[in-house]
Formats: structure tokens, C-alpha cells, sequence
């Protein structure tokens, strides 16, 4: 059955599909604010810590209520020895993405899996957002070899995923970096894996199943995963005066410019344009490279060629360069992009299930009418 007076809109782009106070996006002019907060500010001025505890209650917190929320958040950190035997028993060569989704599914086998009151589900969005990073650098670990480092509860959310993935405490301007980078990534409305969570939260699943959903939304190169293909294209491209041919020839082939474009920004992404600072930032600090040369050649590039189009580079294009001069591995930059995105999860799905009706949309049928059974042999 389809309801005609609905259009069909392929990717459901600019549909609303829920109403919800958690963050906000004005596509054409650039901006992006969390609860009201401009991006910018939150970046300048704010902490990891600080901006999730925003985005999952709604307001600022006071001075207790940040401290509350850190110690929570640092006593939650060490994941549960059945999760860490499962974590040492993956094949090693397996994407770090996919041993994340598994052991985020596996909690559900540990905590309880009830959703029905707002003290489990505090406990549980705070063990989510503890313990995402840890399983990160825990499999990091293990799948080169190298003993687990357990978390350091001296410090913040950004230098204890560095120090337990490169058992290394990071010097404090890396840590800083990393800091605003797990800001600017928490939260951006209705994107695919967000909008995958607010579904299979829909159903009253629980919550870990819920957040291994929006893991696996994460994952797609057309979403989370661009990072590591900018990253890739950027090798490639290998110098900064080969970067303008190469894309012109990508484009002349039809590809895709990693990095570029974004359904709801039609210029510069916000993020895009904090990040372009930072990556000088680090560059000065931890040694030049030919990385920031060439995706600078790629978005002049792309700017002539497709900037009135509303192509423009996104928080991929920027990222990926970070996280490389983080020291942090290629493949594992989409599950780090999980660390702050899983706050913003939490929020989505608590508000959706504040207020719940399961999604279920229509579809417009466009398979074979009536048709009768043929035994086989008469086929
Ligand atoms: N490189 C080259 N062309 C691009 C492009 C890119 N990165 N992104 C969009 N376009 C082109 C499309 O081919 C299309 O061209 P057409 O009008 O000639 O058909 C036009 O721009 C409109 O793009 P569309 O695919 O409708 O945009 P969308 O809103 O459906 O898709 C993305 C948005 C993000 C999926 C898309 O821009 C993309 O795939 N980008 C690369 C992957 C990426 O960086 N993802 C991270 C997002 S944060």
C-alpha cells in the first residue's frame, strides 16, 4: 500500500524524521550548533567532557556536574574481561571498525539489556562512551602484537585513547588537538548513523544493540569511513603539484573526491574549516609533510571546479590528516570518528525513546502484480 499524496524521496533527503533539540544545521550558511552552541565556540572554549555532558542532558553543566560526569566516565573506562577475550580472540586482520561493532554488541550479553528507567540508561550511555575507546585501542593492540594498555584515570577522555592506543602519555598540544577533534565530531543531527540508531532504538531494543547498529552505519566510505579514503587519495596523489591533474582527471572519470561534498552543507563545513586550523597547528608542531600541501591543491581544486555546485570539503577532508600526524593508524581513524559520535547516539536514541514510535515507513511497490505459482519442472 503506498500513500500517493506523499512523494517518494530517494535518501529521504531534507524529510524530517523526528523533532529533536539536540543539535542544529544551517546547511547553506555553514553553521552547526550543539543545544544552541556554535561549533566554534564549543571548540575554542569547551572540553570533550564538557560537550557530550551538553549534548546528552541539554544545558551546560555546573562545576559538580562536569566533575560527576568525568569521574563517571574515567570509572567506567576498563572494559569487562569476557569483552577483552573476545577482543584477543578476533582475526587480526579483521577491520578495526568491525571489532568494534562486535564488542559493542557484546556488552548486551554483560549489562542489562532493560531501557526502562533514566538512572540504567544514564549508566549505560556513560558505560558506552567510556568504554568505546578502550575497545578501540585495545584491538590496536593485540592485532600488532603489543600488550593492552589499560586506561589511565589521570586523564581526560583525548590523552587516555592516545596513551592506551601508543602506550605513550601524549605530549599536551597533541592531546589538546585530539580534544577538539572528539568535539567537533560529537553530534550532527539526522546523519546515517544516527538516524540508523533512533531506528533500531525504535524498537526498545537495548541500548548496546542500538549503538552496534549505528557503528555499522559508520563504517560506509559514504559516511564515516571517507576519512580513510582521503587519506588514501591523498598518498596517491603524492606531491602537491600533481593534485590539480589528478582530480580533474578523477572527475573527468565521474569518481568521487574524498572529503568532498555533504547532503546538508552546500559550502565550507564548519568543522571542516576548524580542522584546517588545527592541521596547521599540528604540522608546526609535530614537523611539516606533503599531506597539508596537497589537500590544500585538492579543495583550491575543487573549489573552481565544483564550488558552485556546493561541493566543498567536508570533516573528512581534515581529519584524516590529523589523526595521521596523531600517529593513529589509517584504518583506524572511522572507529575513532565512533569515540565522541557515540555521545551524540546517546542523545538521539534517549530522546527518541522519551517520546517513541517505532519507524516504519512505506515503500512504493514496484514488483510484479498478481502472478501463479509454477511447479518447478515447469519452469
Ligand atoms: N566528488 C565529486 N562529485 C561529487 C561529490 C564528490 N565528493 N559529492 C557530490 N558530487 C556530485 C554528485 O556526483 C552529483 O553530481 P550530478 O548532479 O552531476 O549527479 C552532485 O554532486 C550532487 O551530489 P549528491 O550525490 O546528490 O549529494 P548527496 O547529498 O546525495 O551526497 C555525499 C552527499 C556526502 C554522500 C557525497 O557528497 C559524497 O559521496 N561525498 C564523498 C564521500 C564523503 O566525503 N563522505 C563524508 C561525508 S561527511
Amino acid at each position: 500500500m503506498t500513500t500517493p499524496e506523499i512523494p517518494y524521496i530517494p535518501g529521504l533527503a531534507g524529510v524530517p524524521a523526528c523533532k529533536s533539540s539536540v543539535s542544529d544545521i544551517d546547511g547553506q550558511k555553514g553553521i552547526l550548533k550543539y543545544r544552541g552552541y556554535a561549533i566554534q565556540e564549543l571548540a575554542a572554549k569547551s572540553t570533550f567532557e564538557e560537550s557530550a555532558y551538553l549534548i546528552i542532558n541539554g544545558e551546560l553543566p555546573s562545576k559538580q556536574q562536569l566533575e560527576k560526569f568525568d569521574a563517571d566516565l574515567r570509572r567506567n573506562r576498563t572494559v569487562d574481561p569476557a569483552i577483552m577475550n573476545l577482543i584477543k580472540a578476533y582475526p587480526k586482520s579483521g577491520h578495526p571498525m568491525s571489532a568494534l561493532q562486535a564488542s559493542v554488541a557484546a556488552m548486551g550479553m554483560i549489562y542489562p539489556r532493560i531501557i526502562d528507567d533514566d538512572v540504567t540508561n544514564d549508566v549505560a550511555g556513560l558505560r558506552l562512551i567510556a568504554q568505546t575507546s578502550t575497545m578501540i585501542a585495545a584491538f590496536e593492540r593485540v592485532r600488532t602484537g603489543k600488550e593492552v594498555v589499560p586506561p589511565r584515570n589521570d586523564l581526560n577522555h583525548a590523552a587516555n585513547f592516545l596513551y592506551m592506543l601508543t602506550g605513550k602519555e601524549p605530549d599536551q598540544a597533541s592531546a589538546k588537538v585530539f580534544d577538539v577533534c572528539l568535539i567537533l565530531h560529537i553530534e550532527h543531527s539526522q546523519n546515517a548513523s544516527t538516524f540508523t540508531a533512533m531506528v533500531t532504538g525504535s524498537s526498545l531494543a537495548d541500548p548496546y544493540s542500538t549503538m552496534a547498529s549505528a557503528i555499522g552505519t559508520l563504517s560506509g566510505p559514504l559516511h564515516g569511513g571517507a576519512n580513510e579514503r582521503v587519506l588514501a587519495m591523498l598518498n596517491e596523489i603524492g606531491s602537491a603539484g600533481k593534485a590539480r591533474q589528478h582530480i580533474l582527471d578523477m572527475l573527468g572519470r565521474k569518481e568521487l573526491i574524498w572529503g568532498m561534498g555533504h547532503r546538508e552543507y552546500k559550502t565550507m563545513d564548519p568543522r571542516a574549516t576548524i580542522l584546517k586550523g588545527l592541521v596547521q597547528e599540528v604540522f608546526k608542531q609535530l614537523g611539516e609533510g606533503p599531506l597539508f600541501e596537497i589537500a590544500n591543491e585538492v579543495a583550491k581544486t575543487m573549489e573552481v571546479e565544483r564550488g558552485a555546485k556546493g561541493i566543498w570539503p567536508n570533516v573528512d577532508f581534515y581529519s584524516g590528516i590529523v589523526y595521521n600526524k596523531l600517529g593513529i593508524p589509517t584504518d583506524v581513524f572511522t572507529p575513532v570518528f565512533a569515540i565522541p559520535r557515540m555521545a551524540g547516539w546517546v542523545a538521539h536514541w534517549r530522546e527518541q525513546i522519551a517520546d517513541n514510535r517505532i519507524f516504519r515507513p512505506n515503500q512504493i511497490y514496484v514488483g510484479s502484480a498478481d502472478r501463479s505459482y509454477a511447479p518447478i519442472e515447469k519452469r
